[in-house]
């Protein structure tokens, strides 16, 4: 299937693998592109700027196909050596990025400057319209359903895609919710040119986290997810659990007035406990409603060849015949 989005990467189909903390590590990003959508390395899991270039070297070694870097914009107190990561990204060669996060607009020279293209995540019309504004490529619109920081506007995907359809001239892929060939075709139909999954591709065999984690996504269903961070305007869904119940009655108990000192311990550190350790009940860890539609643990190429076989017998059997 060509879209615009596959002519911009370069790549066979399109679908793009979301950074993800602790789980976008290069045996991810290269399964991903390996079977030929976009895998993405995620830039801020490796702890400093020679981490990251030695993980774009294995993914070098791992796969011949273009995969990218994810590089978070982490909120202001926060400060990565981000001119480091791009350092790092331009010489090992990466040649696409995605930001997330706040604007990626100071980074934007430098990247361009080194011929990369850039795909940026957000969450509303008006923030995809400012990427679009500022230089980006092409937009990952993610909708209210999504696994990590869906923004505060909570807008589902159904009426976000043509929104931004609406608005936008660059490309865009529809994230959040993302798991299947019947979903693709729909973002399809809404306007978007690809999909961006992040939850559907922990619960791959490829994935390298804890076998406990692909199991938890199998067992959940769309019911599992909760949010938090809302008062702190800063809402990440993640999948429920005693720690994550526990933070919710902290948060209601404070209401506006709670302070990330109040949440801390329950984020805090958590990823590798849940990822590596399998630690499901370790704090809170992003999850996407999606999970209801995830009911196995196939390699990456399965996933994307049945995703691919779905779509295109929608499009050519059901679709084809109700056109009068
Ligand atoms: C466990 C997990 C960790 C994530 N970490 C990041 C991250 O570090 N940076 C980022 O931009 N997005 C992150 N995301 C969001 C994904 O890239 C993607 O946008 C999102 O998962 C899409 O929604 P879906 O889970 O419904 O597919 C994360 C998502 C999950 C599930």
């Amino acid at each position: 299937m060509k879209t615009k989005i596959t002519e911009l990467f370069g790549i066979e189909h399109p679908i793009i693998q979301g950074g993800m903390h602790y789980v976008g590590f290069a045996e991810m990003a290269a399964a991903v592109s390996n079977a030929g959508g976009l895998g993405i390395i995620t830039g801020l899991t490796q702890k400093t700027p020679a981490d990251l270039a030695n993980e774009i070297a294995r993914c070098n070694d791992m796969t011949d196909k273009p995969f990218g870097v994810n590089l978070t914009m982490l909120p202001g107190f926060a400060n990565p050596d981000y001119p480091g990561y791009i350092k790092a990204i331009i010489e090992g060669g990466v040649k696409i990025v995605e930001t997330a996060g706040r604007s990626p607009e100071p980074l934007l020279p430098a990247l361009k400057e080194a011929g990369i293209k850039v795909i940026h995540k957000c969450t509303s019309v008006r923030h995809s319209l400012k990427a679009e504004k500022i230089g980006c490529d092409a937009v990952s619109v993610d909708g209210f359903e999504c696994g990590g920081h869906p923004g505060e506007d909570d807008i589902p995907n159904m009426i976000l895609l043509p929104r931004a359809a609406e608005e936008l001239s660059i490309p865009f892929v529809a994230s959040g919710g993302m798991g299947n060939g019947k979903q693709l075709v729909a973002a399809l139909a809404l306007g978007a040119d690809g999909i961006n999954m992040g939850t559907r591709f922990i619960a791959t065999k490829d994935a390298p986290v804890h076998q406990n984690v692909k199991e938890a996504l199998v067992q959940a269903t769309e019911l599992d997810t909760r949010l938090i961070l809302r008062p702190l305007r800063n809402t990440e869904r993640v999948l429920t659990n005693s720690a994550v119940e526990k933070m919710i009655e902290v948060e209601k108990a404070k209401g506006a007035e709670t302070t990330i000192d109040d949440v801390k311990d329950f984020i805090a550190g958590v990823y590798p406990k849940v990822m590596q350790d399998g630690d499901l009940e370790a704090g809170a860890w992003s999850c996407g409603m999606v999970a209801g539609l995830i009911h196995d643990i196939p390699t990456c190429q399965e996933l994307i060849d049945n995703i691919m076989a779905e779509a295109n017998s929608i499009i050519a059997d059901r679709l084809g015949k109700l056109a009068s």
